[in-house]
């Protein structure tokens, strides 16, 4: 029984690997990435697997039973990506595909989610077993900025008071290590987020605390915010989308209080103040 994981030279892809090498054989994993040299470090088998060559994709599924299809990061390519991996799943005949999604990637008003939509519709179609991990934010989207916010002496977002149920990579590589190598989850889509939610603000007195000073929080609106972010130099569609997001956070689209991810985990998922810590060391 093989088990194929994409993205596995990704952030979340190599916590995956590093999980499964626990709970099952290394010998029955195999990394599914564009640049094989780069998973050399994983110590498992690894084979060249690019989206975007959809002739080369099911010959690299051969022996594949079950599939951990970890979404690209190529936004608005994504759609026509996964089709042609999960195209090639078919022809190669795996049994079982899992794929990361995003938090009610169905109702979401995120920019990001009509493609997680479209890919889960094509996994409908096909007929192959499949479980959904619908994973909510990753912590890391907003500890990543905290030197930076503790620099300038604010913290700036559009998510207004909406509510934030983020959790570590860690814990969502872990939820999929589970199912991965668990049993009776085809079929199932899970909706995963962390157990605490936090506003904007309420993270921005987390690291005051932390740091000793106050920090404030400045909500701004997402056009400002967004110009604010290309002004310390995110290129200007990835700050429109960032600002997009912290509006969608703002109408709560960030927030579950299912403790699936919990569940599935068999622990707490990491608080939040644990990452604020690692984030600021
Ligand atoms: N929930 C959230 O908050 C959140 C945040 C960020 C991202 N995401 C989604 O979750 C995914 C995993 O997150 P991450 O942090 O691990 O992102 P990441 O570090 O950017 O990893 C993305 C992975 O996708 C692989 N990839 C991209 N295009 C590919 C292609 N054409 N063919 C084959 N592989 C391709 C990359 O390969 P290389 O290693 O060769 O670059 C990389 O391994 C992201 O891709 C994105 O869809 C979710």
């Amino acid at each position: 029984m093989k088990t194929g994981i994409t993205g596995a030279t990704g952030q979340l892809g190599r916590l995956v690997v590093e999980k499964l090498k626990q709970r099952v054989n290394p010998d029955s994993l195999v990394a599914l990435v564009r640049a094989p040299e780069k998973a050399a470090d994983l110590g498992i088998e690894a084979r060249a697997f690019d989206y975007t060559l959809p002739e080369t994709l099911a010959p690299a599924l051969a022996g594949i039973d079950h599939l951990l299809l970890i979404s690209g990061n190529e936004v608005g390519q994504r759609e026509a990506q996964h089709r042609n991996v999960i195209e090639a799943a078919q022809k190669a005949g795996v049994k079982w595909i899992v794929y990361t999604s995003l938090l009610r990637a169905d109702s979401s008003s995120l920019s990001l989610a009509p493609e997680h939509a479209a890919t889960e519709r094509l996994l409908e179609k096909t007929g192959i077993p499949y479980t959904i991990l619908r994973n909510g934010w990753y912590t890391e989207n907003y500890t990543g900025s905290l030197a930076g916010a503790v620099q300038a002496g604010a913290l700036a977002g559009s998510a207004g008071d909406g509510k934030i149920s983020s959790a570590a990579r860690e814990d969502y590589a872990e939820a999929a290590a589970m199912v991965l190598s668990g049993e009776g989850h085809a079929g199932k889509v899970y909706e995963l987020a962390g157990d605490e939610a936090y506003t904007l603000k309420e993270l921005a007195g987390e690291v005051s605390k932390q740091v000793g000073k106050e920090i404030p929080y400045n909500n701004l609106p997402e056009a400002e915010y967004a110009q604010l972010l290309v002004s310390l130099g995110v290129p200007e569609g990835f700050a429109q989308a960032i600002a997009q997001w912290d509006t969608g956070a703002s109408k709560n689209d960030l927030f579950d209080d299912s403790k699936v991810l919990s569940m599935l985990i068999g622990r707490p998922t990491t608080p939040l103040g644990v990452s604020v810590k690692s984030a600021l060391k």
